[in-house]
């Protein structure tokens, strides 16, 4: 009876202390942007745009051959963006050094893509610190996306 007690103490305490740290944590990007799939619908008509985007579609040949490869490359794209606004998915692709290497993407390309970002963001509804703090993990690509 006595060990049923302390079990039974011991569980409330740790339910106690982990909803206690839930709420007192702040909530992440991810959790901000609306989780998973608010991510995953961003990532969808972020591509739509690119591939009609007449500034940057000659990069993409590949994700518009088919439509198995633009959905392949929308996954890629949200689990990227999932995992590094501090979401729980895994991204398995490319690092953005080896996935841009030998596209020749121009800084005039990059900026459009933001552009198309920025727009799906707003079609979205996507609050003006939400999209401030998305678009500033995205400009620390730049270098990296932008090869000389
Ligand atoms: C703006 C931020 C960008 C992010 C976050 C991003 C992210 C990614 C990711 C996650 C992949 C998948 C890598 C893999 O398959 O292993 C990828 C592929 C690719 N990216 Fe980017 N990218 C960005 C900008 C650009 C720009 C500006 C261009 C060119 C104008 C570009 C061209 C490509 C191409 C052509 C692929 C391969 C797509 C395919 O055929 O499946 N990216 N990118």
């Amino acid at each position: 009876m006595r060990i049923l007690r302390i079990i039974l103490a011991t569980v409330a305490a740790i339910g106690l202390t982990s909803a206690l740290s839930a709420a007192d944590r702040e909530p992440s990007l991810y959790e901000r942007l609306g989780g998973k799939p608010a991510i995953q619908a961003v990532a969808s008509d972020l591509v739509d745009r690119i591939l009609l985007d007449q500034r940057v579609n000659k990069w993409f040949a590949h994700a518009a051959a088919t439509p198995e490869n633009a959905s392949a490359y929308k996954a890629k794209l949200a689990d990227f963006l999932c995992q590094n606004t501090g979401g729980p998915c895994q991204y398995t692709g490319r690092d953005m050094v080896t996935a841009h290497k030998g596209r020749g993407v121009t800084s005039d390309a990059f900026n459009a893509v933001v552009q198309d970002l920025t727009a799906a963001l707003d079609k979205f509804k996507v609050p003006q610190k939400e999209k401030t703090d998305l678009l500033g993990i995205v400009a620390t690509l730049k270098s990296s996306i932008v090869q000389k």
